[in-house]
């Protein structure tokens, strides 16, 4: 059965909802997961399948809380060719960098050689009251493809 380490990058405690919410989901299909608030590189497997969510905030920057684990893995460059991720992000679309904490994460991800699983699902609050919603749709798409 897959593990699946979930790794959430929230201000304000939305995108932490998310993750949690996404956590409980895989969960019900009898996946193993980890929810990680304040990861640390030491502490995350370099090798099968993580899930970041996480809100942008400041302009097009990433929430404090996910900032130390970023530049760790852009100072280190760690291999992480045995780890494939989801990506989903929350942002508001009236700013310019829209969703630019998950696009700069996602970008660093694949530098270090991970592999993306599906689509980044950028959810733009304004348009989604309840961002939990369309989370839950598009996880069940990501779960088919891991
Ligand atoms: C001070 C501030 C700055 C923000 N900057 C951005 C931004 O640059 N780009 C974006 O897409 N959303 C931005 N947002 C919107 C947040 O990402 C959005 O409200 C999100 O739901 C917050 O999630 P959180 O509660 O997990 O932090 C900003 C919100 C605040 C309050």
């Amino acid at each position: 059965m897959a593990a699946i380490t979930l790794i959430s990058g929230s201000t304000l405690g939305s995108a932490e909802y998310v993750a949690e919410h996404l956590e409980t989901l895989l969960q019900q299909d009898g996946l193993t997961t980890a929810l990680l608030h304040d990861p640390e590189l030491d502490a995350l497997p370099l090798s099968g399948i993580w899930l970041v969510v996480t809100s942008t905030h400041g302009a097009g920057e990433l929430p404090d809380n996910l900032q130390p684990l970023y530049e760790a893995i852009a100072s280190q460059l760690p291999d992480l060719s045995a780890v494939r991720y989801g990506a989903v992000g929350l942002g508001n679309h009236e700013y310019d960098l829209f969703c630019g904490a998950i696009r700069q994460f996602d970008a660093l991800l694949q530098r270090c050689g991970a592999q993306r699983i599906g689509d980044r699902l950028e959810i733009d609050v304004l348009q989604h009251e309840i961002p939990e919603d369309p989370a839950g749709e598009w996880i069940a798409g990501w779960k088919v493809l891991i």
